[in-house]
C-alpha cells in the first residue's frame, strides 16, 4: 500500500500534538483516506531539547532537508513568527505539496497569496487550526453555507483572554497569575502580547472576514484593544451588575461597508456569548436563511488543535479544488442585511 508522507514544521503544542495523533488515530486514517499516513520529517529549531520522535523520522534544523526528500506530499506548519514560515509554505506549494497551517498571524498577511499560488499548483491548503482551534468554523464558512448570505460573525477568537478573564472571575486569581496558568497549559503563545492585547484575535477576525464576506475591512480601521486593561475591580463590579467582560471580535456587513472590531464588551445573560468560559472559543454567524448559528468549543491547547489540523490533512488529501476556500461569497454578500439591520 503506498502511503501519504507528511512533514512536521515545529514540534511545540502543536506539532507534538498533531503528530501524535497521527500515531493514535493511524487506524481511522488508513481507512478514511485508503493509504497509512508517514511522518517523514520533523523541522524544529533547537536540537538539544528532547523529543519522543521515532528515530526512522529526520529531524532537522534545516527546511532544505524537508524540500529534498524524495517523497513529500503535505507539509504541516506549526512554528511561529510569518518569516521564514511563509517562503517555506511557498516553497512546499512549490514542490507540488499540500500544505496545512496553524499560525494565523502568518495566514493573515500572506494567506491569500498562498491559496492563489497553491490554485497554480494544484494543491489544497488547510488552515482550520488557524481560527477558533477545534471548532470546524473554516469548514462550516468553506462548505455548508455556500448560500447563504452572511451578515454578521462575532465570536470570541482567543482562548488565553477568555481563559484569563473566566480565572480573574471565578477564581480570583490575579492577571499575571491567569496569564501563567495558560501560558503552563499551552494555550499562549510564545510571546503572549498577542493574545493580551486582541492582535491574535485581529487575525483571525481577518481570516474568518475574508472567507464569510470574500473581503477584509481596511486594517487600520478595525477597532483593536486587548484585555490587559480589564482588571479584577471592574470583573468583580461587573459580576454584581449580572455582567461578565468578553473579548469579543465582530465583523458586520451593511449594505456594501464590512467593519469590524476587537475588543472587550459587557454582556448580559441574553448575549450568546455570555456563558462561553474558560478556554472555550465560540464563532456566532448571522445569515440570510438559517438565521443564527453559534458554534462552540476548545479555542487552543494540544488536543483541540490537532483535531483541527487532522481533518485538515482528510481535508487537503481528498483535494478539493482550493477555491472553495478563496472567495465564496463575495458578490453575493453584496446583497440585504435586513437580518442585522432589524436588530
Ligand atoms: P510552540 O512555541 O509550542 O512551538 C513552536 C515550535 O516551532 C517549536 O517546536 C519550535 O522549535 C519551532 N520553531 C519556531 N520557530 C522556528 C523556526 N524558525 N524554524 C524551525 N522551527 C521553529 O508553539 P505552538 O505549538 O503553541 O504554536 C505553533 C503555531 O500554532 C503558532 O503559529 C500558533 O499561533 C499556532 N496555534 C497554536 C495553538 C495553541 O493552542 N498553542 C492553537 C492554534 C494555533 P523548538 O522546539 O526547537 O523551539
Ligand atoms: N494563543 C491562541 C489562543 C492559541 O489563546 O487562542 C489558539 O489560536
Amino acid at each position: 500500500m503506498s502511503v501519504i508522507k507528511v512533514a512536521i514544521l515545529g514540534f511545540g503544542t502543536v506539532g507534538e500534538g498533531f503528530y501524535r495523533t497521527i500515531q493514535s488515530h493511524e487506524e481511522e486514517l488508513k481507512a478514511v483516506l485508503g493509504r497509512k499516513v508517514e511522518v517523514a520529517a520533523v523541522l524544529i529549531r533547537n536540537k538539544q531539547k528532547e523529543r519522543d520522535i521515532n528515530k526512522e523520522v529526520i529531524v532537522t534544523t534545516d527546511f532544505t532537508d524537508i524540500l529534498n526528500l524524495p517523497q513529500l506530499d503535505v507539509v504541516v506548519e506549526a512554528i511561529v513568527d510569518k518569516d521564514p514560515t511563509y517562503s517555506f509554505l511557498k516553497k512546499a506549494i512549490q514542490r507540488g505539496c499540500h500544505i496545512i497551517t496553524a499560525n494565523k498571524e502568518m495566514f493573515a498577511h500572506h494567506g491569500q497569496e498562498l491559496l492563489e499560488l497553491a490554485k497554480k499548483h494544484n494543491v489544497s491548503v488547510g488552515y482550520e487550526a488557524t481560527v477558533a482551534g477545534g471548532i470546524p468554523v473554516i469548514q462550516t464558512l468553506r462548505q455548508l453555507l455556500n448560500v447563504n448570505r452572511v451578515q454578521q460573525v462575532q465570536g470570541i477568537l482567543n482562548g488565553t483572554s477568555n481563559f484569563i478573564l473566566t480565572e480573574m472571575r471565578e477564581k480570583k486569581l490575579s492577571f499575571a497569575e491567569a496569564l501563567r496558568a495558560a501560558q503552563e497549559n499551552g494555550f499562549a503563545e510564545a510571546d503572549p502580547t498577542n493574545d493580551v492585547e486582541g492582535f491574535d484575535a485581529f487575525y483571525k477576525a481577518m481570516i474568518l472576514s475574508r472567507l464569510a464576506f470574500g473581503e477584509e475591512p481596511n486594517w487600520h480601521d478595525v477597532e483593536r484593544a486587548g484585555i490587559t486593561s480589564i482588571t479584577s475591580k471592574l470583573i468583580d463590579t461587573a459580576e454584581r451588575l449580572g455582567l461578565r467582560f468578553k473579548h469579543i471580535a465582530i465583523i458586520r456587513k451593511s449594505g456594501n461597508q464590512l467593519t469590524a472590531s476587537v475588543k472587550p464588551v459587557l454582556v448580559g445573560k441574553e448575549h450568546p456569548l455570555y456563558h462561553v468560559e474558560g478556554v472555550q472559543n465560540a464563532v456566532n454567524i448571522y445569515s440570510d436563511i438559517v438565521g443564527q448559528i453559534t458554534l462552540q468549543g476548545p479555542g487552543a491547547g494540544m488536543f483541540p488543535t490537532a483535531s483541527a489540523v487532522i481533518e485538515d490533512l482528510v481535508y487537503v488529501c481528498q483535494n478539493r479544488p482550493v477555491t472553495q476556500g478563496l472567495t465564496p461569497t463575495k458578490e453575493i454578500n453584496a446583497g440585504s442585511q435586513e437580518l442585522i439591520q432589524q436588530e
